[in-house]
């Protein structure tokens, strides 16, 4: 019988069990009502459903929008729209990780983060190594905006001079930023006895800078006398040298960059080894100039790596548990969890992907192609106890409850990770993981370059030198 109806049974024969005057049927009867009605109460707290891939894949996307009017710097960081409200992070932006699979929308997010950064009154430098279709085109849109001052460095070999990149080096910085730009710290494996001559060189290199010294001068003066001894810093360091980029006699000063107001664009390779090298080689030097910085530093510094593989060194790896302090907030992206093991062969792939996920507090994760980044993301969300009520029904009756159970599993399942609708990523660290809505910084696309600057060597002297361009 419908449970309905026996609950109809039951409360209409209450009263003439009262009247009666038959007290133990009275209260079984109350009994009976009670417990009907409980398996029957429509206000029971809402359960989870549990998702299936059919029901994400159904969610239309979010419907773009544009971020600038909601820039608000009294609110804080924009971190993306909650059922069309914005949602903002008060106080100071902890490094931020962003995770997702190719033309999720990774760069597009970038572009927004670093235009917000501008707004704050910090300087922005967004590395990018694979040159983005709208990247340049958006942050110099942005600085425009906000009134900042926005430079591209191009590393690429076809580039003119631009920039020195050991300018303002001391010889411990020098030598610091040789031993690691160049690949010659010690691994703990055989290989670094090999590796002693030409740590050595890098010692006698460093002794041989002068004030006004790029790379190409130092090399082409002193590489003769070190050919033979330590060949691997040599070849190295003159491949670094015929890159015209870093070896501009003016141009941006490194610590310049990291100043309020000024927006850099650097355009590096994912394929050009070298290239690679000299990118980490300006991280790097970024990070030693951060370091020397007076402390509290009174307005942060955003550094954006895109396609954050490219940018895996020990340097860079350090910089993340100690540059914070140093007044660097760092936004990276990458799309799997793979890309962390992709490093140099002398990085442990695990530390790596640790040190990543501890100091990343904030993790922004769009649609995954990876299952086991969807797996670990899904795992990250948290635990929730999903209660699956189970119910039956008589045809043409309602139907009630007939049990309930009880299972845990993730707050944000894998699945839906890896569903995900465009421009719709999940974002973890500020509170409990909530899916926001995304967008790009609306801006035209426009050809940008980098400005050039006198070449070191095209000097005169330089022409007596071992190295010519
Ligand atoms: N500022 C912008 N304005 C308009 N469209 C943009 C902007 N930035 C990116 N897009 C578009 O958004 C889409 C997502 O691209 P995006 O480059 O952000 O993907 P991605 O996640 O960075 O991919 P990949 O990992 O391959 O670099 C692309 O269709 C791209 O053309
Ligand atoms: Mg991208």
């Amino acid at each position: 019988m419908p449970s309905l109806l026996r609950i109809g049974v039951f409360a209409a024969v209450l009263p003439w069990l009262l009247w009666h005057g038959d007290l133990r049927l009275t209260i079984l009867g109350l009994l009976g009502v009670l417990f009907l009605s409980r398996t029957l109460r429509l206000s029971e707290p809402p359960w989870l459903q549990a998702r299936d891939v059919r029901q994400d894949l159904a969610r239309p996307p979010p419907a773009p929008y544009d971020p600038a009017p909601l820039l608000n710097r009294e609110a804080g960081w924009l971190l993306g729209l909650a059922e069309g409200r914005p949602c903002y992070l008060p106080g100071p932006l902890p490094h931020l990780q962003v995770v997702g699979g190719s033309g999720c929308g990774k760069s597009a997010a970038l572009g927004v983060w670093a235009a917000q950064a501008l707004a704050m009154g910090e300087g922005v430098l967004y590395f990018d190594p694979k040159d983005d279709l709208w990247a340049a085109s958006a942050l110099a849109d942005a600085a425009a905006r906000m009134g900042c001052r926005f430079q591209m460095l191009d590393l690429r070999p076809q580039a003119p001079a631009q920039f020195n990149l050991i300018a303002d080096c001391d010889r411990h910085s020098l030598y610091d930023l040789l031993i690691h730009g160049l690949d010659l710290l010690e691994s703990g494996s055989d290989a670094d006895f090999y590796r002693l001559a030409d740590r050595q060189g890098a010692r006698l290199l460093a002794d041989a800078w002068r004030p006004g010294d790029t790379l190409a001068t130092l090399a082409a003066r002193s590489l003769a006398s070190l050919r033979r001894k330590a060949p691997a810093l040599c070849l190295r360091l003159q491949e670094i040298a015929e890159i015209a980029a870093a070896q501009g006699r003016q141009g941006p000063r490194i610590a310049e960059l990291l100043q309020p107001g000024s927006a850099c664009y650097v355009l590096g390779s994912t394929r050009l080894d070298t290239v690679r090298r000299l990118q980490r080689m300006l991280l790097l030097r970024l990070i030693q100039c951060a370091e020397t910085r007076a402390r509290p530093v009174a307005q942060p510094c955003c550094v954006i790596l895109d396609e954050f593989r490219y940018h895996l060194c020990r340097g860079s790896l350090d910089a993340l548990s100690t540059i914070r302090d140093r007044g660097i907030h760092l936004i990276l992206a990458h799309q799997s969890l793979g890309d962390l093991a992709a490093g140099p062969a002398d990085l442990d792939a695990r530390a790596v992907a640790a040190a990543v996920h501890e100091n990343c507090a904030l993790k922004l994760v769009f649609r995954l192609q990876d299952p086991d980044t969807a797996e670990w993301m899904a795992r990250k969300s948290g635990q929730v106890t999903q209660v699956r009520r189970h119910g039956q029904a008589w045809p043409g009756s309602m139907p009630y409850l007939d049990k309930v159970s009880e299972a845990t599993g993730p707050w944000i399942n894998a699945s839906t990770l890896l569903h995900l609708a465009p421009r719709m990523a999940v974002l973890y660290g500020h509170g409990q993981a909530r899916e926001l809505a995304q967008s790009a910084w609306r801006c035209v696309r426009r050809p940008l370059s980098a400005e050039a600057v006198d070449d070191s060597r095209l000097q005169p002297d330089f022409a007596h030198l071992e190295l010519r361009p």
